[in-house]
């Protein structure tokens, strides 16, 4: 095994808290090993126009508390074709760059798995980056424990003026077809209901609950996943207002809000521990794996087994959220 002089290193698809601060880690840590890092910017479509900046120490000074990513990130159609990944493996060849570390979701993962069997002969680790914590191979994605905080901080605001009007509130949160993150900001802040997309969503089922509920409790949240399949918080909405006219029912989708802020201690520091992980896998002849935490230690998964699925829900939180929303 030739040992890695030089590791490509970019973020792609949607940016996340805690970004920053990996890429901190695998570039003072490569530095820490003699290993020179190449930062991509805009991601794919970046490493196909040959966007390839040297990256030192100070490069990375003064980021690990920002979100969003210093390389910029982007999604790229020009990537998903063998064209497009054999102009971005010439770019990576004529920089010298041996390695890859991608940190990105389930779109990156996808993209670096394809480029991998194409080109092995470019090593590549995964940093599970995404909001939506639907990866499998870390208990944990970084940003999501940004994001979950940033939808409590907003609704616990948004109970506030629900109680004081006596209002029901739908809350639609992000997460693609994952409802992770409605789940368990549902929990947190006590919402009288939750619907996401890994269980049949049954409107009469919530209807009921609604009804079931204390006759003296004047605010009510449903927090709803934005995948979930009756078709979001406005149809959820809808159909609400519909069946109970004297309800002050409003909706509120947070939206982007969720992917912003600064990276909580948590985010930060599996950044860190993931963007150390990365290169030492690297050192040590690992490629086509994504890195994560579980049950709090390092661990690697084939890029093939990472990408995302719905999880069984863990029906000790529905059951939780039941006894105790009433
Ligand atoms: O994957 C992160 C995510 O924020 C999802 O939760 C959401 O569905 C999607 O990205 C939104 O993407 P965009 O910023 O392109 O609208």
């Amino acid at each position: 095994m030739t040992p890695i002089k030089k590791i490509g290193l970019f973020t792609s698809g949607s940016d996340s808290p805690g970004m920053n601060a990996a890429i901190r880690a695998v570039v003072r840590s490569a530095i820490y090993y003699n290993i020179e890092v190449a930062g991509i910017r805009h991601g794919f479509e970046g490493m196909i126009n040959g966007e390839i900046i040297p990256m030192g120490t100070k490069s990375v000074s003064n980021i690990i508390q920002r979100g969003g990513t210093m390389l910029k990130t982007g999604r790229s159609e020009q990537f998903k074709s063998p064209q497009g990944r054999k102009l971005a493996y010439e770019q990576l060849k004529k920089n010298n760059i041996q390695a890859l570390v991608a940190l990105g979701g389930n779109g990156t993962i996808i993209g670096v798995k394809e480029f991998n069997e194409e080109y092995p002969d470019i090593a590549v680790i995964a940093v599970p980056c995404t909001i939506d914590n639907d990866l499998r191979g870390s208990d944990f994605t970084i940003g999501y424990d940004t994001a979950i905080n940033t939808v409590i901080e907003a609704v616990d605001k948004i109970r506030e003026t629900a109680e004081s009007h006596d209002r029901l509130f739908i809350v639609e949160v992000m997460g693609a077809d994952s409802g992770m993150i409605a789940l368990r900001t549902g929990m947190g802040v006590g919402a009288e209901a939750i619907m996401v997309p890994e269980t049949k969503s049954d409107l009469n089922a919530l209807f009921e609950r609604l009804e079931r509920g204390r006759k003296d409790k004047t605010s009510k949240i449903v927090m709803v996943a934005e995948g979930d399949e009756p078709g979001g918080a406005f149809e959820i909405g809808r159909v609400i207002m519909e069946r109970y006219p004297n309800y002050d029912t409003r909706v509120s989708v947070l939206g982007h809000i969720q992917r912003g802020g600064k990276p909580t201690c948590m985010d930060r520091v599996l950044a860190s521990r993931l963007g150390v992980a990365a290169v030492e896998a690297l050192m040590a002849g690992h490629t086509g794996e994504m890195v994560g935490l579980i049950h709090d230690d390092i661990a690697f998964t084939p890029l093939g087994q990472s990408v995302k699925y719905h999880q069984d829900v863990n029906a000790e939180f529905i059951r939780i959220v039941e006894m105790l929303s009433l």
